[in-house]
């Protein structure tokens, strides 16, 4: 099998008004020129989207070195769901991949493993890449159940359907989101082994939290690991890049 692509994300999150998220963006883009060794894809705010996909490269944005996506979907194409944005409204808006079930909405906002399961069937009836974001609480770490925990996200979150080229799964600890601290490369090179054996061959696995410019050489070069999903250091165009940098 040829080895997957890394792919390095950025999850602005909360983050950018439009001149900042414009010129990060722009920041980003011309660094990223033609090509680089690894994808790259920025998923800023919903209402920053249309303007930063027109940085990126408007309507070539499918061509462009850096891609585009949301942080969140509703499972419906449209309707009476105020304050909500669908998987076709991303993918007008020049996206190409959505985040889904990151911890900041499973955690935050109660979503379950059923709701991120109907966004990935809407991502792709969209034709988005679904980006599912798993991870295991530090309880739940300490009691020895991180690969258990995830195995059963998985199995939850995860459409029959499934398919290598539409899928991209993110690990990220919840213990390891914003705080500085990142699970040893061990427990890493594990649970990412353990996850390949759920998804189907050739999907890419992330790891996400805490990644900086200081640990991405050592966290990118781990076998399993297929790029990262990173928040914090993603506001920064010299940090990501950085990562970016660091790529196999
Ligand atoms: P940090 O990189 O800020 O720890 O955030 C990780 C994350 O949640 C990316 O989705």
């Amino acid at each position: 099998m040829p080895e997957r692509k890394q792919l390095v994300a950025g999850n602005w999150k909360m983050n950018g008004r439009r001149a900042d998220g414009i010129a990060l963006a722009r920041a980003i883009a011309e660094r990223a020129g033609g090509r680089h060794a690894c994808d790259l894809l920025v998923c800023p705010p919903f209402t920053l989207l249309a303007s930063i996909g027109e940085v990126l490269g408007g309507e070539a944005l499918a061509g462009s070195a850096v891609s585009l996506g949301g942080q969140d979907c509703h499972a419906a194409p449209a309707g009476a769901f105020t304050g909500s944005i669908s998987a076709e409204m991303l993918r007008d808006a020049g996206c190409s991949h959505v985040i889904l079930g990151h911890s900041e909405r499973r955690h935050g906002l109660g979503e379950t493993d059923a709701d991120v399961r109907a966004k990935a069937a809407a991502a792709w009836r969209a034709g988005l890449v679904a980006i599912v974001c798993i991870g295991e609480t530090r309880a739940e770490r300490e009691a020895g159940s991180a690969v258990a925990v995830v195995t059963a996200q998985l199995a939850g979150s995860l459409p029959e359907n499934a398919e290598a080229q539409r899928l991209v799964i993110a690990y990220e600890p919840v213990w390891a989101i914003g705080t500085g601290l990142v699970p040893t490369n061990a427990d890493i090179a594990d649970i990412h082994r353990a996850i390949r054996s759920h998804i189907p061959s050739g999907t890419r696995v992330l790891y996400g939290g805490s990644v900086n410019p200081k640990n991405a050489a050592e966290i990118l070069g781990l076998p399993d690991v297929d790029g990262a999903l990173v928040g914090g250091a993603s506001l920064k165009a010299e940090d990501f890049w950085a990562i970016a940098a660091a790529c196999r």
